[in-house]
């Protein structure tokens, strides 16, 4: 590889979470570069552990380009794959157009391929950059339900708030054991992102049905969104619908759903970003597939 920092006085650094200097730098790269603020999760434990961080620091040590690769085992058709997703690219405008970019996707690629990923998987708005790298887009789709029949159900719901302690540790340990929300394409395990995608948007709402699930949802009054499941088993449909006690026009549900006992049709989820893959296991994937939401990064 070219000495790149060498030329422009920068300081390549690698799996520098551990220093929150350097943290907080990534932090502010990417509020000044997309204005979203990462560093709330501190409150939840801090960043993903999986993290594989590649970035430049420039003299004041002020993060000016990062590339990152993270852990992201996922089960599809039944079968457990060593995933990466890739997360948090970005270059300073006054850096851009001098390869650094290109430096860091090289050096995190290679660093997942040595390390035995069979799957690699990003979300983004700018395809043609990663075409070149192998990746291609998979289309997505939302899978609209017919109600189901309404159902009593012996569920107690409780609505949940990350800021409440003991809500927080429930998730997480419900994140943790999860069972798959379906078995055709989803996260086996994925808790950072499920967590600042849940503070981020507060139209969601996440509430326990018992203490074996948690659902991640938003409702308009009309459509209902179902985001997640995540849980130890994952309740039907005509077992979720009543514990929330909604009754809606329309039911949208983003993510496989073929553990929720319901039947289906497919809509073209038209996505600000497209979800693309790469890697041995990527022919593995066949017919309509959502990404949760919760799990975008
Ligand atoms: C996109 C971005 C990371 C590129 O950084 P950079 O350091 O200027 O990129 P490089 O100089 O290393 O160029 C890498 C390659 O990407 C290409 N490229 C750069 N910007 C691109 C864009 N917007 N669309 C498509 N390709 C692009 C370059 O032409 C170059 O191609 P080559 O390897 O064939 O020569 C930078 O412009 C940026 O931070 N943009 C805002 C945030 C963003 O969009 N991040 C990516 C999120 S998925």
């Amino acid at each position: 590889m070219t000495d790149l920092a060498g030329q422009h006085g920068l300081t390549f650094r690698q799996d520098y979470f551990g220093d929150p200097l350097a943290w907080k730098g990534l932090v502010d790269l990417l509020q000044d570069t997309f204005s979203i603020d990462v560093g709330v999760q501190d409150q939840f434990g801090g960043p993903d552990p999986s993290s594989m961080p590649f970035g430049y620091f420039d003299a004041d040590g002020r993060c000016v380009a990062n590339f990152s690769a993270f852990s992201m085992p996922m089960m599809i058709n039944g079968r457990a794959i060593k995933a990466a997703g890739y997360q948090s690219g970005a270059v300073r405008p006054e850096w851009r157009e001098r390869g650094l970019y290109r430096d860091l996707m090289q050096r995190a690629f290679d660093r997942t391929s040595a390390e035995g990923y069979e799957l690699d998987l990003l979300l983004t708005d700018k395809p043609a950059l990663y075409e070149r790298y192998g990746f291609r887009t998979l289309p997505q789709h939302v899978f609209i339900a017919q109600a189901p029949k309404p159902q009593k159900s012996d569920w107690t719901a409780r609505q949940l708030s990350l800021e409440a302690p003991d809500d927080l540790r429930l998730i997480k340990t419900l994140l943790q054991g999860r069972q798959p929300v379906s078995a055709r394409f989803a996260v086996i395990r994925q808790m950072e992102m499920f967590l600042l995608n849940a503070c981020f948007n507060p139209a969601i709402r996440l509430t326990a049905i018992g203490d074996e699930a948690v659902i991640a949802w938003t409702f308009d009054g009309a459509t209902f969104w179902l985001l997640d499941v995540a849980g130890t088993a994952i309740p039907s449909l005509s077992t979720i619908l009543p514990a929330l006690d909604i009754e809606p026009d329309r039911i949208e549900i983003c993510f496989c759903p073929d553990r929720l006992d319901c039947e289906v049709s497919l809509e073209p989820y038209e996505g600000y970003t497209m979800l693309m893959v790469r890697g041995k296991a990527a022919d593995d994937i066949v017919g309509p597939i959502m990404l949760s939401p919760m799990a975008e990064f």
